[in-house]
């Protein structure tokens, strides 16, 4: 039998660092992107952004549980010590319990991920509930809802006016009463996120949020550069776009001029 591996970030470790050390987490979709991050991060998310990232999808909600399963897997072969979470995909969790339970038992027994997030509107506090009291760990997603673009009419910030203050709110203190492990704040304006943060009994990890979260996420090919548009709250860490575009405007060069490959980069017959 395989040993279990002790030596990754567990769901209490998170838990604890409630008001203590950042929590730092960031996507991954695939094996070499989750080795890279994996020394440096605590969490690694395997985002259903997955589909406009890495899919060229319009949004998030034609994402497949097979295409999580798929990523969630390839994360968890790049990576040791970081805790993966795997996004449970639109249309999985929100018709019944029973259907969010074998959905998310799919996913955790499929890909070995530690936990799943889910984008917490109110009607999913119970689910969220439903999933934990069976052994499956919960992050809420709440604020800007990628999956609920359609009901909103775009990716909307969210608490910056009066009235939607007190459903994001609302949202947060139901996901923590829940017993969601810990609470992605997204696109939600800074003095709210940080109300939140006071409140709630776990984590907060942000994005487009606050940076008194008790965490920051923030989606890989955003922070790398890989996107011609990137919203406000990214930082770009690199500038891995132009980085490729000159890198592959080279080789083209080269090859049509012949320059590459040259006598070192090609074998040579050999007698014996
Ligand atoms: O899908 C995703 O990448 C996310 C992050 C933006 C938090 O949910």
């Amino acid at each position: 039998m395989s040993e279990i591996n002790t030596s990754r970030l567990t769901v209490t470790d998170i838990i604890k660092r409630k008001g203590n050390e950042k929590i730092v987490m960031l996507t991954a979709y695939t094996t070499p992107t989750a080795h890279l991050l994996d020394p440096h991060v605590d969490i690694l998310l395997v985002g259903d952004s997955v589909g406009m990232v890495l899919h060229g999808l319009p949004n998030t909600l034609a994402v497949t549980l097979e295409m999580m399963v798929l990523h969630g897997r390839a994360v968890m072969r790049g990576s040791s010590q970081a805790l993966v979470v795997v996004d449970m995909p639109f249309g999985t969790y929100e018709g019944s319990l029973v259907s969010a339970h074998r959905a998310a038992v799919r996913l955790m027994q499929e890909t070995g991920c530690h936990a799943v997030k889910v984008e917490a509107g109110r009607g999913i506090a119970k689910t969220i509930r439903f999933l934990t009291e069976r052994g499956i760990p919960v992050m809420g997603h709440i604020g800007l809802r990628p999956q609920a673009v359609n009901v909103e009419g775009g990716f909307k910030t969210k608490g910056r006016l009066e009235r939607e203050r007190d459903t994001v709110l609302e949202e947060a203190r139901a996901a923590d009463e829940a017993g969601a492990f810990a609470i992605v704040i997204e696109g939600v304006s800074a003095d709210l996120a940080d109300q939140i943060t006071k409140e709630v009994n776990v984590p907060t990890i942000g994005i487009g949020a606050s940076p008194n979260c008790d965490g920051q996420v923030l989606v890989i090919d955003d922070m790398l550069g890989l996107f011609e548009w990137t919203p406000k709250f990214v930082r770009r860490y690199a500038n891995l776009r132009e980085t490729i575009s000159r890198a592959a405007e080279t080789y083209a060069k080269d090859v049509r001029s012949g320059r590459f490959p040259d006598g070192a980069e090609v074998y040579n017959f050999k007698a014996k």
